[in-house]
Order: structure tokens, then sequence, then C-alpha cells
């Protein structure tokens, strides 16, 4: 049976539609399906592409000790969590209870220039002001702290002498949503199930 996937974000969402497009892409083929997304803000972006594509959307409460979003994922029977652009700590009574089963995708490589603050621009122009040469892309497990958790793989991008945190912005994206579908349909085909003793 396919794996039941919940998306979270709190923005744009344009994960979320490199995720929605390859799954219609590879319709034949992938391990899950789209059932949920979850936003924390009624004005993020990403419920307006769920809509778009006819996914159940949901508005959670990000400041809750999960019980909103927990519910949710029981409604909608979810298997995978997958966080894309969603700003807010997951508690750790979903951490608990889906162990081994919520992934998210960071846009440093981890673990520098990740943990609490480090999301969205601030984290290239960090790296820019480090002098890092190479910078990249993280995709990991999460566990009960910030972009922390076991890490299931990473990609580099060179940071250019010219590049300003808009463009290594947008390079560094560019590889997310090349990358993150098809980690997503990875780990949906571990075939991940709520019986799962977990990973
Ligand atoms: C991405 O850079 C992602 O790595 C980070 O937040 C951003 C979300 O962008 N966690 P979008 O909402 O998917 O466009």
């Amino acid at each position: 049976m396919a794996a039941r996937i919940a998306v979270l974000a709190s923005g744009g969402g344009t994960n979320l539609q490199a995720i929605v497009d390859y799954h219609a892409q590879h319709a034949a083929t992938v391990a899950g399906s789209i059932t949920l997304v979850c936003a924390n803000r009624e004005s993020a972006g990403a419920l307006e592409r769920a809509r778009e594509s006819a996914i159940p959307t949901v508005v959670i409460d990000g400041s809750d000790a999960g019980e909103s979003l927990l519910a949710a994922l029981a409604l909608h029977s979810i298997d995978l969590v997958v966080l894309a652009g969603y700003l807010k700590q997951i508690p750790p009574a979903v951490v608990r209870r889906y162990h081994g089963r919520i992934i998210n995708i960071h846009p440093g490589l981890l673990p520098d220039f990740g943990g609490p603050g480090m999301y969205g621009a601030r984290v290239h122009a960090a790296v820019i002001a480090s002098g890092a040469a190479v910078t990249g892309v993280t995709v990991h497990f999460v566990d009960d702290q910030l972009d922390h958790g076991p890490v299931i793989a990473q990609w580099k991008v060179k940071v250019a002498a010219d590049d300003t945190a808009e463009s290594l912005a947008a390079r560094v994206l560019e590889v997310e949503h090349l990358v993150y579908p098809r980690i997503v349909d990875m780990v949906a085909a571990l075939n991940v199930t709520a019986h799962s003793p977990g990973l």
C-alpha cells in the first residue's frame, strides 16, 4: 500500500510543489502519495498550492504541545511526515510518535549553519560571511533538537566569489527541488508504516 505522506510548510511551498510535481510525473512508480498538507499559518502559500492540486489541507496550532498536529496526522492515517520550510520545532510528543518517520530539508551542510534562528536567507548570509567555499543541502530525520538528527544525504553547492545571499539561495533551492522529491520517495519506499518500530 502507498505510504501516506503529509507535508508541513510555513511559507511559499516551492519544495512542496516540487514534491507534488514529481509524484504527478512518476505516478506509476512512486512509493507514496501526498495525502495532506499542514501549515501553521493561514497565509502560507503552500496551502494554496495544495488546494490547486486537490490535496486536503489543515492549519494547525504550531505553538501547542503537538496535539493539533497529532490529531491531523491520525485523522489522515499518515505514515511519513515531510517538513518543507516548516519553521516551527516539532514537539517532543510528535517526534516520539513518529520516530524515524519525520524528515526535514535544510539549505546548508548540517551541522554547520543550522539550529535556532538559522533559516531562509540567514543561512546563506552566514555562509557567505564565514567565507566558506562550499555550502549545500541536507536531508535528515527529525529528532527533538532543531536541524539535528541522523543525516540521510547531503549535496554540495559551490559558493561563488560574487554570490549574494539571494543568488546563493536560488542555486541551493534549485538543488533542493531536484533532490527532495527523490529522497521523499526513497524514504517512502522503505515502507515505513504506522506499525514500523521506527528506524
Ligand atoms: C527551503 O530553503 C528549505 O530548505 C527551508 O525552507 C525553505 C523553504 O522554501 N527549510 P519553500 O517554502 O519550499 O519555497
